[in-house]
């Protein structure tokens, strides 16, 4: 195993916890690293998905793993009449999208903190649920992949969508031997130069380049009892935003 991989996974450690403390000490350059690793490509893919959202005319949304809450600040502003939920296990994370959002004036949005595996909302809340850049966190060698999914299940009416912005894999060979390139050297570089942590910034590159295709992620959506998944590959496919219907 490479230096790398072993910072990432001493990180990683897997599962929840872990996770959650690495999130709380992210949050002071988050923002800028993730445009930095993005290429700035992160809030144009954020944006299409709300789009996406906003065609399925919501009345309740969540913003599952916020963070800073760029999805649900974005959902609160073009989707007025709609009630919007930033749900998220790090509370750092969520003082940053309090304040984004008091700074954007929107005020149908709120922010709840908690795990993903037990959320406080009854069953069949919401007409869709947007998750951006969190769902490899939740699916990626974690050992309550299970319990996240049947969770955002049960909060999703019957026939209500989960949207889903991700990395992914591209489908050419070529295009992901460099793009596994590119996030082994750069964005672990990038991330321990800029960051305060930098095994959080190994485990991102490394979960990344590790991450399901989207054949793969369609099983395991399907397999949790998802009914039609689609994915629409982005930027040569290392971006993809999956789309998962709770079936009628
Ligand atoms: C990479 S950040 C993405 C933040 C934001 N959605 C964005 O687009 O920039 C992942 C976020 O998911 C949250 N998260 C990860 N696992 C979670 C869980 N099990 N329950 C709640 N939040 C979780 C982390 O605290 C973190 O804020």
């Amino acid at each position: 195993m490479t230096t790398d991989e072993k910072l990432a996974q001493a990180e990683m450690k897997a599962h929840g916890k872990p996770l959650q403390k690495m999130f709380n000490q992210v949050p002071e350059k988050y923002d800028l690293l993730n445009r930095i690793m993005t290429l700035g490509m992160d809030e144009p893919w954020r944006k299409k998905a709300v789009r996406y959202i906003k065609s399925e005319n919501p009345e309740r949304v969540m913003d599952l793993g916020t963070g800073t809450g760029d999805m649900a600040v974005r959902m609160a502003a073009e989707i007025p009449e709609c009630e919007v939920t930033g749900y998220d296990f790090s509370a750092p994370m969520l003082e940053g999208a309090k304040e984004k959002a008091k700074k954007q004036n929107v005020d149908n949005v709120k922010f709840i903190e908690g795990d993903a595996a037990e959320m406080p909302f009854e069953t069949g809340y919401f007409d869709a649920v947007g998750i951006s850049f969190a769902f490899r966190n939740m699916t990626f060698k974690n050992k309550n992949t299970s319990y996240y999914l049947k969770e955002i299940l049960r909060v999703l009416k019957p026939g209500g969508k989960l949207v889903a912005v991700e990395s992914s894999q591209p489908k050419s060979k070529f295009v992901r031997f460099f793009f596994h390139l590119y996030l082994k050297y750069i964005i672990a570089a990038i991330g321990s130069r800029i960051g305060t942590n930098k095994g959080a910034y190994h485990y991102l590159a490394y979960s990344a380049k590790e991450f399901y295709t989207t054949e793969e992620l369609t099983r395991l959506l399907q397999d949790h009892g998802f009914g039609e998944v689609k994915h629409h590959q982005m930027f040569l496919g290392a971006a993809a935003i999956t789309i998962a219907q709770k079936p009628s």
